[in-house]
């Protein structure tokens, strides 16, 4: 690497390297917690017009990175763009969480677009040629879509929904319609994150929230079969892409994934035994995790003994230090700092 390249430690880490001081970066980092992201909210209006307005989303993009200086930066978007760019009707009610027509039947998946829009989606790639400009040489930008299973799961339902049943049933009842809609996801979703990489992400993340409600049978086929396929297109068109999967509740069947699934890293959730997920992951896959959200809104004594868990449990492997699931809104900004100093001071002393 040259004198003009810096190192970004979490670039480092994807790559197998081990850093003395793992980088960290928190899922939904830009969020209700900040008050600046409420003021920008307010300045947006929408949610989606907050995603589909460059200035603005980079604006929010950039904002926990300035305040607290993670090692990375997540694009400010959503998982649910791509259904709004295949042509369903998708909006987000304050405090509601996202509403889109269901998609009842067979029909309803026919009236789908065949292909994403691109230029519903060129926003997006303008938000990550803007934050690439203003972003510390250090720190990484990530990318991201939806698995075709998650996204799938709020195109059915039209909301989330208990155990994700409308989904399910669909795709037990009709393999073929459900197949159609995951085609086109899978499609869309390497086109949405090529996109991204060419546009300069540094690397992507692929979301799965909701894999932990499938049986084993329906896990192969629903996350990692789609999730695979994803990895290998992207990768076919960007040989040199960072790809982190994050399969929410894998459980026993994280070494499944790992064996299938042609990631640089694999987050875990706050769920799952961390010696037992050392023991499943190869050494040429990067772990990332696990601090679990209401630890981090606890603080206290309950947050610094879970940071120096995990640092004691994945010490000495190539390791990002991430939050497992959302940050809550009602998180002190005081326990972030405090948990990025500890972070930071405890593997230097
Ligand atoms: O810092 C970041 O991570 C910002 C980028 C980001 C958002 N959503 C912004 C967002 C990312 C990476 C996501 C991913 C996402 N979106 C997922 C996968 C991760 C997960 O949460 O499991 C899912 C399932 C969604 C769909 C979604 N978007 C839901 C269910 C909700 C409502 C829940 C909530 O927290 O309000 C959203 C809205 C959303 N997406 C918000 C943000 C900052 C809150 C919207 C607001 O400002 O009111």
């Amino acid at each position: 690497m040259s004198e003009t390249e810096p190192v970004k430690p979490l670039l480092e880490a994807l790559g197998g390297n081990i850093r003395p001081v793992p980088p960290v970066w928190l899922m939904r980092q830009a969020g209700r917690y900040l008050p600046e992201y409420r003021a920008l909210r307010e300045r947006a209006g929408g949610f989606l017009d907050l995603c589909f307005r460059p200035e603005l989303a980079a604006e929010a993009t950039l904002q926990p990175v300035h305040r607290f200086g993670f090692d990375a930066a997540i694009l400010f978007s959503d998982i649910l763009v791509i259904p709004h760019a295949l042509g369903q009707r998708v909006e987000f009610e304050s405090g509601e969480g996202p509403r889109l027509d269901p998609l009842a039947d067979a029909a309803a998946v026919e009236r789908l677009r065949a292909e994403i829009d691109h230029s519903v989606l060129a926003p997006v790639y303008e938000t990550v040629r803007l934050v690439k400009r203003a972003l510390p040489p250090a720190v990484a930008l990530i990318g991201f879509c939806g698995a075709p299973w998650t996204v799938a799961t709020y195109m059915v339902a039209g909301r989330a929904a208990e155990g994700q049943v409308p989904a399910r049933r669909l795709a037990l009842r009709e393999p073929a319609t459900y197949g159609k809609l995951v085609d086109r996801l899978t499609a869309g979703s390497v086109e949405y994150l090529v996109g991204q990489i060419r546009a300069g992400v540094d690397a992507v993340q692929i979301f799965d929230t909701w894999a932990g409600v499938l049986r084993p049978r329906e896990f192969d086929e629903w996350c990692i079969a789609p999730v695979r396929r994803i990895c290998q297109e992207v990768r076919a068109q960007c040989p040199e892409a960072r790809i982190i999967g994050f399969p929410r509740g894998a459980g026993t069947a994280l070494s499944r994934y790992v064996d299938h699934v042609p990631v640089d890293a694999v987050s875990l959730d706050w769920t799952i035994d961390r010696a037992f997920a050392r023991g499943q992951v190869p050494d040429s896959v990067a772990l990332q995790g696990n601090l679990d959200p209401v630890a981090l809104l606890a603080g206290g004594p309950a947050l610094d003994r879970e940071i120096d868990y995990i640092l004691h449990a994945f010490g000495g492997l190539p390791f990002i230090f991430y939050l497992a699931h959302g940050i809550l809104p009602e998180t002190p900004i005081g326990h972030v700092e405090r948990m990025l100093r500890q972070i930071r001071q405890a593997v230097q002393t």
